[in-house]
C-alpha cells in the first residue's frame, strides 16, 4: 500500500465504517503519511509517539484555533471558552495552579470507597436483572457518583447531571453538529446549577473540596465566582464521558481476549498492567487539537502558522518503534508510559482519577464471581475520531 494509492481516503471521521477496523486504517496511515492532513476535519495529526510527544509538550503548539471552533460552533458561547481545557498560557498557568492545589491526589484517593461501593452496587443490578448493558447500566454510572460525592451534590441530583454531562460533553464533538442543541441546553442547566451549589457550599462554611477551592490561594490570588462554578464543570465535564467509555472499553477488551482475562483473574498483580494496557490501546480521548502558533517543521512537512493539528493518541499509542507488538493487548509485555493522558503542562488533570474508577471497575466486576457474556455480534464503536467509546456493550450474566 503507497501513500498515493490510499493515503488520502484512508482517514475519513465522517465515514462511520473507519471506526469498525479503525487501528488498521491508523496503522497504514503511520506507515504511508506520519504526519498525515485529515482532510475532511482540516487538521494536522501525527501518529508517531515521537512526534505526538513533540506536539504536546512544546509551546509552539496552542489551544486557540481548537477553542475558536468549539465557541463559534457553541454560537459564540464564551462560557466554554473558559474552561481550563481550552485557555492557553498565561491563564491556563493560573487556573491550573490554582485547581491543582486543591485537586490534591490525597483528596482523590480518598474516593476509593465511594468508587468500591458504586461499582458493586451495579454489580448486584446486573446479576439480579441476568443481563444488561456494560455502557449505560454500568460504565456511564460510575463517574457522576464518584466526582458528585467530592462535590458534596446530593444523590438524588446525580441521574439529572449525569444527563447534563453527556449531552454537553457529546455536543463538543466536531463530527457531530448536530448535538449542538442539546449541549447548549445542559450547559446554561449546568452553569445555574452549579451557581447556587456552590453559592451554598461557600455560605454553609463546611470545609468539603469546593469551600476549599472557593478559598484556595496562589500568591494571593484565587479564583472568582465565575471560575469557580466552570471549574466544577470542567471536572465533571472533562471526567465523565472519557472515564465512562475508557470503562466500558476496558470491559470489551478483556471480554474479547479470554486468555488476558483468565491471566488477571489467576494474578490479581497484572491489575496495574490491564489498566494501562486498557488505556494505551482504546485511548478515550484518541485525538487531541492544537494551532501552529508559528511555521513549524515536523520530519518532512511543515505546519503552517494557524495551521491546526493534534497528536492522534491512538496511533501513536500503537506505534512500533516504543512498544513491541503494539497491535495485541497483552497484560504481561513490560511496556513504557502510553499518551492516553497527555504529556506536558497539559496532562490529564484528573489521571488519578480515571484511574482510581478505572481500576475500582475492572477488579471488582471481574473479581466478583460474575460471569459476563457478551450477546449479539460485535458491539459497534461511537463514529467519532474525539471520543472513543463503544454505543452499546450488551451481555448475559451468570
Ligand atoms: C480515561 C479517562 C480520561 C482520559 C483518556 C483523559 C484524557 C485527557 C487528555 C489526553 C488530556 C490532554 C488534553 C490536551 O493536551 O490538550 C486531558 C486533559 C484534561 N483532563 Fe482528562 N482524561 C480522562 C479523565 C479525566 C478526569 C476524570 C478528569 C477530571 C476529574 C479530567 C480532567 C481533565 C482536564 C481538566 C484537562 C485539561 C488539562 C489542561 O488543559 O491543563 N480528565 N485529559
Amino acid at each position: 500500500v503507497t501513500a498515493a494509492a490510499d493515503g488520502p481516503g484512508l482517514l475519513d471521521p465522517f465515514d462511520p465504517a473507519f471506526y469498525a477496523n479503525m487501528h488498521e486504517r491508523l496503522r497504514r496511515v503511520r506507515e504511508c503519511q506520519p504526519v498525515y492532513y485529515i482532510e475532511p476535519l482540516q487538521t494536522w495529526c501525527t501518529t508517531t509517539y515521537a512526534d505526538s510527544e513533540l506536539v504536546f509538550r512544546d509551546a509552539r503548539f496552542v489551544k486557540r484555533g481548537w477553542t475558536q471552533m468549539v465557541v463559534n460552533a457553541f454560537g459564540g458561547e464564551a462560557l466554554l471558552g473558559d474552561f481550563l481545557f481550552f485557555k492557553d498560557p498565561p491563564e491556563h498557568t493560573r487556573l491550573r495552579k490554582l485547581v491543582r492545589k486543591t485537586f490534591r491526589p490525597d483528596t482523590i484517593d480518598r474516593l476509593a470507597k465511594t468508587a468500591a461501593d458504586t461499582v458493586d452496587r451495579l454489580i448486584d443490578e446486573l446479576r439480579q436483572a441476568g443481563r444488561g448493558d456494560v455502557v449505560t447500566d454500568f460504565a456511564w454510572r460510575i463517574p457522576v457518583p464518584v466526582i458528585g460525592s467530592l462535590f458534596g451534590v446530593p444523590e438524588r441530583d446525580y441521574g439529572m447531571i449525569a444527563d447534563w454531562g453527556r449531552d454537553l460533553f457529546l455536543a463538543t464533538d466536531m463530527t457531530r453538529p448536530d448535538r449542538l442543541p442539546a449541549g447548549k441546553l445542559a450547559l446554561a442547566d449546568m452553569y445555574a446549577y452549579f451557581s447556587t451549589h456552590v453559592e451554598r457550599s461557600r455560605t454553609r462554611g463546611d470545609d468539603g473540596f469546593i469551600a476549599r477551592l472557593a478559598t484556595t490561594s496562589v500568591d494571593g490570588d484565587c479564583l472568582s465566582g465565575h471560575e469557580l462554578v466552570v471549574m466544577c464543570l470542567q471536572l465533571l465535564i472533562g471526567g465523565y464521558d472519557t472515564t465512562a467509555n475508557q470503562i466500558a472499553s476496558g470491559v470489551y477488551l478483556l471480554l474479547s481476549h479470554p486468555d488476558q482475562l483468565r491471566r488477571l483473574r489467576n494474578d490479581k498483580s497484572l491489575l496495574g498492567n490491564a489498566v494501562e494496557e486498557i488505556l494505551r490501546c482504546e485511548p478515550a480521548a484518541p485525538f487531541v487539537g492544537r494551532e501552529a502558533s508559528t511555521d513549524v517543521e515536523l520530519g518532512d512537512t511543515t505546519i503552517r502558522t494557524g495551521e491546526l493539528i493534534g497528536p492522534l493518541v491512538a496511533a501513536a499509542n500503537r506505534d512500533p518503534a516504543r512498544f513491541q507488538a503494539p497491535e495485541s493487548f497483552d497484560l504481561t509485555e513490560p511496556r513504557p508510559a502510553h499518551l492516553a493522558f497527555g504529556i506536558g503542562s497539559r496532562f490529564c488533570l484528573g489521571e488519578r482519577l480515571a484511574r482510581l474508577d478505572l481500576t475500582a471497575a475492572i477488579a471488582r466486576l471481574f473479581g466478583a464471581g460474575v460471569e459476563l457474556t457478551p450477546e449479539g455480534p460485535d458491539p459497534p464503536w461511537r463514529p467519532s475520531l474525539l471520543f472513543r467509546g463503544l454505543e452499546s456493550l450488551p451481555v448475559s450474566v451468570a
